[in-house]
C-alpha cells in the first residue's frame, strides 16, 4: 500500500431508536439549526415532526430548507444558503439520503464561503477553476437511505442547473459531518427499489477501488483486498434477505453500516483508486434523471463486458473469481446481471430512455467534467473518448 493519512472525525451513533437523541446531540453543536431535506418530506413519515420536537425540547431554534431532489441542484444549495443566512443558522442538519445530506453540506459550506457557490464545485477536471471551501458550519446527519456514506465522508455531489454537469466538492478540512445518527428503524419503510439501488451504489463504492488499485501502482494490497471483498460479499448476500424481510431491523442495520463503511475512507487507505464508473454514471443521472445506484449497476456490467479480454483488466478478473467463481468476465457479468435484475434494478441504460442517438452527448458530458489534462478518463486502463462511447454503447 502507498503512504496515506487518515482522519475521519465523524461521531457515529448507531442503533434502533437512537434518533431520539437528535436534540441532545444537536445542542452540543449549535443553537439555531437549519434542517435540510427533500422537497417532499412526506416520504419520511413523521420524522421531521419528531426532529422539530426534539430540537425544541433541547432549546434549539430551527428553520427548514426542504428542497432536495434526487441529484440535487446548485440552485437548491444557493437557496439554502440564503435561507440559512436569513435565519442566522449556526448548525445544519441533513435528513434523508445522499441528495439531502450532500445538499446540507453544500449549504453548510456555502454559509462560510466568500465566492459564488459554483466556484466551490469541481465542474471540470481538465480546466479546474475550483476554489474548495475551507470552512463550513457544523453538520449533523440523520441518514434514511443507506447508500452514499455521505454521513461519514467529506464529499458532496451536485448538478449545475444550467449545464447539467454533475460533479462534486471534496473538502476533508471542513465537510466531514460532526455527528451521524445511524438509526436503522428509519430505513424500515424504504421501498424495495430505493433499498436495492442504495445497496448497488454501496457495492460499487467498494468494487471501484478494488478493480482500480493495481499492484503496479499500489504494491501489496492484500489487507485492503480482503476488507473490500468482505464488505462486497456481505452486501451482496444480505440485499436479497432484506428485500424479502424489509422489517428486519438487524438486516437493515447491516445494510446501513455496510454502506457507511463502503465509502468512509477506511477501505481505501493506501489504495486511493479511481472512480470512472461513477463519472460515467453521473452523466446518465444528469441527462436522464436516472437513479444513481441503477446507473452504477449498468456501468459495472458494461465495464466487465467491454474489458473482458483486456489483459490490463486483471483486477476485475480477480474480483470475478472471488465473487462469481469464474475468471471469465463475460460469464461473471451474466451472473451479476441476473443477480441485479432479481433485486429489481435496471441493468441497461435503455431503461432510462437512453438510445444510440444519445451516446455522443453522454460521451461529451464525461469529457467535459471528468477527463483530465491528458485527454482521458482516469482509470486502469485510462479510457479514451472513443472507449467511453463504446462502454455506453455496451450498456444499451
Ligand atoms: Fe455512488
Amino acid at each position: 500500500m502507498n503512504p496515506f493519512e487518515f482522519h475521519n472525525p465523524v461521531r457515529i451513533v448507531f442503533g434502533p431508536g437512537e434518533v431520539a437523541r437528535v436534540g441532545a446531540l444537536a445542542a452540543k453543536e449549535g443553537t439555531r439549526a437549519l434542517i435540510v431535506s427533500y422537497a417532499d418530506v412526506s416520504c419520511l413519515g413523521g420524522l421531521i415532526d419528531r426532529i422539530h420536537a426534539a430540537l425544541a425540547a433541547a432549546g434549539l431554534a430551527y428553520a427548514d430548507h426542504f428542497a432536495a431532489t434526487p441529484n440535487p441542484l446548485l440552485s437548491q444549495a444557493e437557496a439554502g444558503v440564503a435561507r440559512g443566512r436569513a435565519f442566522g443558522a449556526d448548525l445544519v442538519i441533513g435528513v434523508g439520503g445522499g441528495s439531502a445530506m450532500d445538499l446540507a453540506k453544500l449549504v453548510a459550506a456555502g454559509l462560510r464561503y466568500p465566492h459564488p457557490l459554483a466556484r466551490m464545485i469541481r465542474f471540470s477536471h481538465a480546466d479546474d477553476a475550483q476554489i474548495p471551501p475551507t470552512e463550513a458550519l457544523p453538520t449533523l446527519m440523520v441518514p434514511t437511505l443507506p447508500a452514499t456514506a455521505s454521513e461519514m465522508n467529506p464529499t458532496a455531489v451536485v448538478t449545475d442547473d444550467a449545464t447539467l454537469r454533475k460533479s462534486y466538492v471534496w473538502a476533508p478540512d471542513c465537510l466531514y459531518p460532526r455527528v451521524a445518527i445511524l438509526d436503522p428503524t428509519l430505513t424500515l419503510s424504504l421501498p424495495p427499489f430505493q433499498t436495492a439501488c442504495g445497496a448497488i451504489d454501496a457495492i460499487s463504492h467498494v468494487v471501484e477501488p478494488f478493480v482500480f488499485s493495481d499492484a503496479a501502482t499500489y504494491g501489496n494490497t492484500d489487507l485492503q483486498d480482503q476488507l473490500q471483498l468482505g464488505v462486497i460479499r456481505a452486501l451482496l448476500a444480505n440485499l436479497p434477505k432484506v428485500l424479502a424481510d424489509p422489517g428486519d431491523v438487524q438486516l437493515r442495520g447491516l445494510m446501513q453500516f455496510g454502506a457507511t463503511v463502503g465509502l468512509n475512507g477506511w477501505l481505501t487507505c493506501g489504495v486511493q483508486g479511481w472512480t470512472p464508473m461513477h463519472q460515467m454514471g453521473h452523466v446518465l443521472s444528469s441527462h436522464f434523471r436516472a437513479t444513481h445506484g441503477a446507473t452504477l449497476a449498468c456501468m459495472m456490467l458494461a465495464w466487465m463486458r467491454f474489458f473482458a479480454d483486456d489483459p490490463r483488466n486483471a483486477r476485475f478478473r480477480r474480483l470475478a473469481r472471488e465473487i462469481w467463481g469464474t475468471d471469465d468476465l463475460t460469464a461473471a457479468a451474466d451472473r451479476f446481471e441476473d443477480y441485479i435484475a432479481r433485486q429489481g434494478v435496471p441493468t441497461r441504460i435503455s431503461a432510462f430512455g437512453c438510445s444510440e442517438k444519445d451516446l455522443d452527448a453522454l460521451t461529451q458530458g464525461v469529457v467535459d467534467v471528468s477527463f483530465g489534462p491528458d485527454g482521458r478518463l482516469a482509470s486502469i486502463p485510462p479510457v479514451t473518448r472513443e472507449e467511453v462511447r463504446a462502454i455506453y454503447a455496451r450498456a444499451l
